[in-house]
């Protein structure tokens, strides 16, 4: 969609209003494009927005630059944590949405758990799948009314399962209310995913973000 915001994206408006927004954030090598079924299915009649990575890893997009996999370049991480917040505000007034919900997916889920801890006003909550600790020292920061849901995958050979734990738990300190599933598969989504985050939307999500309404 040809726009002056900063990030190439894609924006479905609401088709019910009570549904939340949704920020889809796609995994390494995907675009802006790759999110939206997924978001379209786990919460029918959300505005969806949808921005594409600007960093480019031999080609594929990414939202932040890593060193090697799993080992981030943690100044680049928080660089880049700033500018996708400050897009999500720029498309809030644009489009005239509330605070998303972030739903990532692998690098998504690493920077919306970023952004959730750097700037926290920016997201009404977040779905992280396959996410892992995005920064070595937590920011602190106050999440008191913010749902989480990270699903990890007990056979993912990119993220130890120590590893997510450690996310849910430094989440938690922070005041979330964490909700942390691990699956028996691997890094790659699966149905159960989707089934998972439906529910979850429809429980923890939606009564929340009506109270605040
Ligand atoms: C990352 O780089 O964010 C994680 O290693 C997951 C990935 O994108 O492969």
């Amino acid at each position: 969609m040809p726009s002056d915001l900063a990030f190439i994206h894609r924006f479905e408006p609401a088709q019910r209003l009570e549904a939340p927004p949704l920020l889809l954030l796609h995994g390494t090598g995907g675009d802006e494009s790759d999110l939206l079924p997924f978001g379209r299915a786990v919460s029918p009649g959300s505005a969806l927005l949808s921005p594409r990575g600007q960093v480019l890893e031999h080609g594929m997009p990414r939202f932040f630059r890593r060193l090697a996999e799993g080992v981030f370049d943690e100044d680049d991480v928080r660089r880049r944590a700033h500018e996708l917040a400050d897009f999500v505000q720029a498309a809030q007034a644009r489009y005239g949405i509330a605070a998303p919900l972030a739903v990532g997916f692998s690098n998504g889920a690493n920077i919306a758990a970023a952004m959730l801890l750097l700037r926290p006003e920016v997201l009404a909550g977040a779905v992280l799948l396959r996410a892992m600790v995005p920064l070595t020292e937590t920011p602190k920061a106050d999440l008191r009314d913010k749902p989480v849901l990270i699903v990890s995958g007990q056979f993912d050979p990119i993220i130890p399962a120590s590893n997510a734990a450690q996310l849910a738990t430094s989440l938690t300190r922070a005041g979330a209310t964490v909700e942390h599933p691990v699956l028996p598969t691997g890094h790659q989504l699966s149905q159960a995913d989707l089934t998972i985050a439906k529910q979850w939307m429809s429980n923890a999500a939606r009564p929340r973000r009506q109270d605040a309404l």
